[in-house]
Order: C-alpha cells, then sequence, then structure tokens
C-alpha cells in the first residue's frame, strides 16, 4: 500500500506543478495552520489501509448521445488547430470555503458533465493528422477530456485535500469514470502541460474560464514561437463566440431538459402560491416567498438558474430586485421572477405578476392586459425567419398604444416608435427576449448579426416578456400607477410550424391566474 502512495503522491506532485498555483501557496499554507491533523508516518500508513473498495456507481450520461455531433461541429470550424475548453476552478468565498462549483457552460455543453467532481478538468480537441485514415474519413479531431484522478483511499489526497479528497467530499468521479458517463477518451489533468505543448500546432482556448490554463496555453505559444497576443486574443474570441452561437439551436436532449425545467419551475411557483396567504403582512415576506421557492428548486433540480426575484408593490418596477427584503402587502401586484435549473443545468425563466390578495382590481387588470397583449404580439410576430428585433417591435408597439390611450405617453404613438422617439421605454427599458438554455441569457457572447438580426430558426428556445414598469417616483404618471410592475415572461420554442410555449402549463389569463391562487391558498391553508 506504501508503495501505491509514493506513485499517486508523484502524480500530485506533478499535477501541482502543471497547475502552477504559485502566489496561493503562501495563502493556503496559513490556512492550514489552523489544522492539527496528525503528521507521523504511522498515521498516514493506518489512514491508507483497511477500507472497503468504494467503486462508485457508473451510468452513462443521457447527454452522451448528443455530445458527438456538438463537437463534429466545433470541430469542423476550426480544422488542424487545438481547442481548449477549461471547465474552471471554483470561486473561493473565504479561506478554504469555496462557492458551490458550476462548471463553465461551454464545458458541460460540449462534454455532457455538470457537478462538482469536474473542477479544474478541461477538455481539448486534439487535431486530427491530416494525413491519416481518420482525417481521410472525415474526423477533424479527438476530444480528450483531462481530469483529475480520484483521491480515494489509496491516496493520502483522500483525507488530506478539503477539496477533491474523498474523506472530505464523498465519492468521485476520475479518469475511468468520467470516460464511462461521457464517452469521451480521458487522461490524467497532470499531462495537460504536455500534451498542450506537443506539436506547436495554433492553439484557441476559452480564456475567460480558467486563468491558470490561459497561462499554460500563453507559455505554450510563446515556446513555440508564437508570441502575437493581439492575435491570440483575437482567435480566442472567435472561439468564445462560435461556441456561444453553436448554442442557439438546441437538440432533443436540450429541449427535454428545458421542459423539465418549467415543470419543476411551476411547482416552485405553488409552493410560493401556497405560502403567500400566511406571508402578507410579515416583516422580510418577500424573503419567505424566495425560499418557497428555493427549496423547490433544491428538491426537484441543482439549484435556481438565477437569484430569485420577490418584489411587491413600489419593489416591482425594479427590474432585478433580488435583495427581497421587502414586505408582501395586501391588494398589491408581485412580480415574481424564477427558474429552476434542473441537474443537467439547463434552466426556466418566467415571471408571473399576482395581485396578493387573490384578486385583480379593475386597474390592475387593466394594466396586466396590456402587458398580456404585448406578450401575445410578441408570439405572433415570433416565425421562423423573423428576428429577435421583430419580436421586440411587436410587443413595443402594443406598450406605446396602450400608454398613449392612457395619456401617459407625451407624444403620439408612431413618434414614439420611431428611433429618434422612444419615449414608451422609460417604462419599459429593458429587452424583451433572449435566448435560454444552460445560461439564462444564453448565448450572450454571439455577435450581434447572430443574435438580435439573425432569423429565427426552429430548435430555438427563448423568453418573450415584455412588462410596464412605473416607479414609484415618477412624477411624469398619474399619482395611482406609482410603485406597480408587471412582467409577464414565459419560454418558447420555435418548431418548424412556430412558435410553441413550453410554459403553457403555468397560468397567466387574469382567470386562470386567480383560479390558481385560489387552489394553491386552499391548500397551503389544509398544510398549516
Ligand atoms: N430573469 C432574468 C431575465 O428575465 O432575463
Ligand atoms: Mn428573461
Ligand atoms: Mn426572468
Amino acid at each position: 500500500m506504501a508503495d501505491v502512495i509514493t506513485e499517486q503522491d508523484k502524480e500530485y506532485e506533478a499535477r501541482e506543478a502543471a497547475m502552477a498555483p504559485g502566489d496561493d501557496q503562501d495563502m493556503a499554507d496559513r490556512v492550514n495552520n489552523r489544522s492539527l491533523r496528525p503528521q507521523s508516518q504511522s498515521f498516514v500508513e493506518f489512514m491508507s489501509t483497511g477500507w472497503d473498495d468504494n467503486e462508485p456507481e457508473i451510468e452513462r450520461y443521457e447527454s452522451a448521445a448528443y455530445t458527438p455531433a456538438r463537437l463534429a461541429a466545433l470541430g469542423a470550424a476550426f480544422p488542424g488547430e487545438r481547442l481548449v475548453i477549461p471547465a474552471g476552478q471554483p470561486k473561493v468565498r473565504n479561506n478554504d470555503c469555496d462557492y458551490k462549483f458550476r462548471p463553465d457552460s461551454a464545458f458541460i455543453y460540449y462534454t455532457g458533465l455538470g457537478e462538482d467532481y469536474e473542477a479544474g478538468s478541461v477538455l481539448v480537441l486534439d487535431p486530427t493528422d491530416l494525413d491519416s485514415p481518420e482525417a481521410k474519413a472525415g474526423q477533424t479531431h479527438t476530444a480528450q477530456l483531462f481530469v483529475a484522478p480520484r483521491a480515494n483511499h489509496y491516496t493520502t489526497d483522500f483525507f488530506e485535500d478539503p477539496h477533491y479528497g474523498e474523506y472530505w467530499v464523498g465519492p468521485r468521479a476520475g479518469l475511468k469514470e468520467m470516460a464511462a458517463m461521457t464517452g469521451l477518451e480521458t487522461h490524467d489533468i497532470a499531462r495537460l502541460s504536455d500534451a498542450l505543448a506537443k506539436d506547436g500546432v495554433r492553439m484557441r482556448v476559452i480564456a475567460k474560464t480558467d486563468p491558470q490554463i490561459t497561462g499554460i496555453v500563453n507559455e505554450v505559444r510563446l515556446t513555440t514561437g508564437d508570441p502575437d497576443r493581439v492575435e491570440h486574443e483575437g482567435d480566442d474570441n472567435k472561439l468564445l463566440e462560435f461556441a456561444s452561437e453553436q448554442r442557439k439551436c438546441k437538440d432533443a436532449y436540450e429541449v427535454g431538459e428545458i421542459r423539465k425545467a418549467v415543470a419543476a419551475t411551476k411547482l416552485g411557483f405553488d409552493n410560493i402560491l401556497r405560502k403567500l396567504p400566511s406571508a402578507i403582512g410579515k416583516p422580510r415576506s418577500e424573503r419567505m416567498l424566495e425560499g418557497a421557492f428555493n427549496a423547490i428548486s433544491r428538491e426537484e433540480g441543482n439549484e435556481v438558474g438565477y437569484d430569485t426575484i420577490i418584489a411587491s408593490g413600489a419593489h416591482a418596477p425594479i427590474l432585478h430586485w433580488e435583495r427581497n427584503t421587502g414586505v408582501v402587502g395586501d391588494n398589491e401586484l408581485l412580480l415574481i421572477d424564477a427558474g429552476v435549473e434542473v441537474d443537467s443545468l439547463y434552466t426556466a425563466d418566467i415571471t408571473r405578476t399576482f395581485p396578493t390578495n387573490g384578486k385583480f382590481t379593475d386597474f390592475q387588470k387593466r394594466l396586466y392586459q396590456a402587458v398580456l397583449d404585448s406578450q401575445q404580439a410578441g408570439f405572433e410576430a415570433a416565425k421562423v425567419g423573423a428576428t429577435y428585433s421583430d419580436i421586440h417591435h411587436a410587443c413595443m408597439r402594443v406598450i406605446a398604444e396602450r400608454l398613449h390611450e392612457w395619456g401617459i405617453l407625451p407624444v403620439d404613438v408612431e413618434e414614439s416608435l420611431s428611433p429618434e422617439g422612444q419615449q414608451h421605454r422609460r417604462w419599459l427599458a429593458c429587452g424583451v427576449a433572449h435566448h435560454l438554455g444552460l445560461d439564462v441569457h444564453d448565448c450572450a457572447q454571439a455577435r450581434y448579426e447572430s443574435y438580435q438580426g439573425a432569423p429565427i430558426e426552429p430548435g430555438m428556445v427563448f423568453t418573450i416578456e415584455p412588462g410596464l414598469y412605473f416607479r414609484e417616483d415618477d412624477l411624469m404618471i398619474p399619482e395611482e400607477y406609482r410603485g406597480i410592475g408587471i412582467r409577464i415572461e414565459d419560454d418558447v420554442l420555435m418548431t418548424e410550424n412556430g412558435p410553441e410555449w413550453i410554459s403553457a402549463g403555468i397560468p397567466k389569463q387574469i382567470d386562470e391566474v386567480e383560479a390558481w391562487m385560489a387552489q394553491m391558498a386552499a391548500e397551503g391553508a389544509q398544510n398549516r
């Protein structure tokens, strides 16, 4: 057993050297000063013996059937080049406590992975030798996943490393397990530097994800006589852009996962509405409702896809009210923007606006219906071949018309809608549609011409989310409008036959919302 530990320790040292932690080492050593862990050889030997083998169960991920096509498309865009896609490192919260790790979305997309196992891992697309039979058969790259081996009971890391040691964090996947889960070739992360440096081919890296890996790539570029930093940044940005744009059209697996996220989000809203009647008037009752949603996100999925917005009364016009410190008052409008991220790390993005006591007043109905009509106009503009800009303009026209009808718009509708006008945007200053997927604002690194200006295609999943935001301090509107915010946000799949509301199961028509609230309030009363 002692021999095995020595070998593993050598690997560990090599890995440490490959990752070059440098300046962080002093800080890590100081954090270790609070440890009274025994150092004796007999302790180390005792800790390394007498454990039952704990082989974790390995299941092939469903996504493994989809990643080969994604990788092939990426490879075809960059033939002959080495592509480096890091998972990223955990972010330190303080000292030796990290935030929960979530890999970078490009890494998730191309590997199908998405657990704490993968912190520090790197996907490399290694270019196929152009003269090889594989290249002649059309293969451009081999996908290689560089990962840390398991820190199980054959290693001292088992009990010494609070980040990877299985004594600390439970069973993790290593090379064998990750190969089985993903179908990808796996290698020890200790060999990454050599693998990147081996032949001096042109490299691109997703540079923002892991500065250590970007550093290694730049080092290799220097040593292979390729020092033009500006050119490299351009190369790297192209890879980032491509990896973002490739995610625009979802495959069948992705659509299925987003549907699951939407279904889980419905359960989260149900739980909020069960809690709502008993929360009204209580201190920090926005937080009570946040807790009700977030509990479901952990039960049903990985967590929330973004910080939950619970905005009652005058908080509702604050676009990203995430403090949620307010009191939910009676007879107010309550805006809730929330989404569950499922275990595959796809998220929903849903907003509903509720009358806190369960019934809309006539005035609230008038405002709410304007937003609903605006959203429907956006949906009708969403066609294969149309653009996000078409959705935007359709939503905005309804908003401008209603504001004019109500005597709020200071100019006529056409003047407001003209590029020189835009006065209506005072009450809807944000965008009304965005891609949705692994990131709530998916594909965000795409170029303008691939996003706003690009034709909508089957397979795209996006939100439509107009609103009206009447701030409490807005002196340009009658007093009764002040302190009201309404947003209605749904998730849409574009199909060959037109758009589909994939969140149609979450009520939004006025009578449906009231019935839903009554049903959930009754359920909540029964459970109390
Ligand atoms: N929840 C963020 C957004 O709606 O875009
Ligand atoms: Mn959204
Ligand atoms: Mn939202």
